[in-house]
């Protein structure tokens, strides 16, 4: 049973939890490949596609919503489960809210709810099975990638907004690739 595990990453922390789902499912017996949004197959040939992208300024990477925008058709009609990478621990922006999503995305409405619409309207075309977030990793020494991330970067505070460090937490990554792994296997019972 093939597997299809395509992530979107600026620095490299998105692609790492996407190895690790991969791993866990090449572990549990599945033909799991790992491939880049911007260069990933097409899921027409996958049995179940996982997707995750890291969340910047409250939204996915463009390669993680164009994957899905130019396969929508194709991943409605496939098990598919998403995760985003974003939030950092002792981020000031995070302090009052539990709500995982709302952490990573910001609020369902207002300003800068656009990335959370987004993702909003996407899943509600593809419909997956769950949309998991898991903690990031920011590098301060890794150059910046992108304007606003130059900026955000300079900016007062910013060290408080983006604590360093690697906080993806592996268990968490790994229990919740097995699950994946569980809700996959009665479909390879019965062939
Ligand atoms: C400029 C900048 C903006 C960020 N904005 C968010 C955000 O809005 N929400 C969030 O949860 N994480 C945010 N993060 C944290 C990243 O999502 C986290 O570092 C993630 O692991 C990055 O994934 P990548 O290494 O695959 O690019 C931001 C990080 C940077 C550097």
């Amino acid at each position: 049973m093939k597997v299809l595990v395509v992530y979107a990453t600026r620095h490299g922390g998105t692609r790492g939890i996407a190895e690790r789902i991969g791993e866990v499912l090449q572990a549990d017996g599945f033909d799991a490949q790992v491939a880049s949004a911007d260069k990933a197959p097409r899921p027409d040939s996958a049995d179940a596609v996982v997707i995750g992208s890291g969340v910047y300024l409250g939204s996915w990477l463009k390669d993680g919503t164009g994957y899905i925008e130019r396969n929508q058709v194709s991943l409605a009609k496939r098990p598919v489960w998403l995760f985003s990478s974003g939030p950092l621990p002792g981020s000031s922006k995070n302090t009052t809210v539990n709500d995982p999503i709302e952490a990573a995305f910001g609020p369902t409405d207002g300003p800068g709810s656009g990335g959370r619409k987004r993702i909003a309207a996407l899943s509600a075309a593809i419909h997956p099975r769950d949309h998991v977030v898991f903690q990031g990793a920011y590098d301060p020494n890794d150059p910046p990638r992108s304007m606003p991330e130059r900026f955000l970067r300079i900016m007062p505070g910013s060290k408080d907004i983006l604590p360093a460090g690697d906080f993806r937490d592996w268990s968490a990554i790994e229990a919740w690739a097995d699950g994946i792994g569980q809700a996959l296997r009665p479909a390879i019972a019965v062939g």
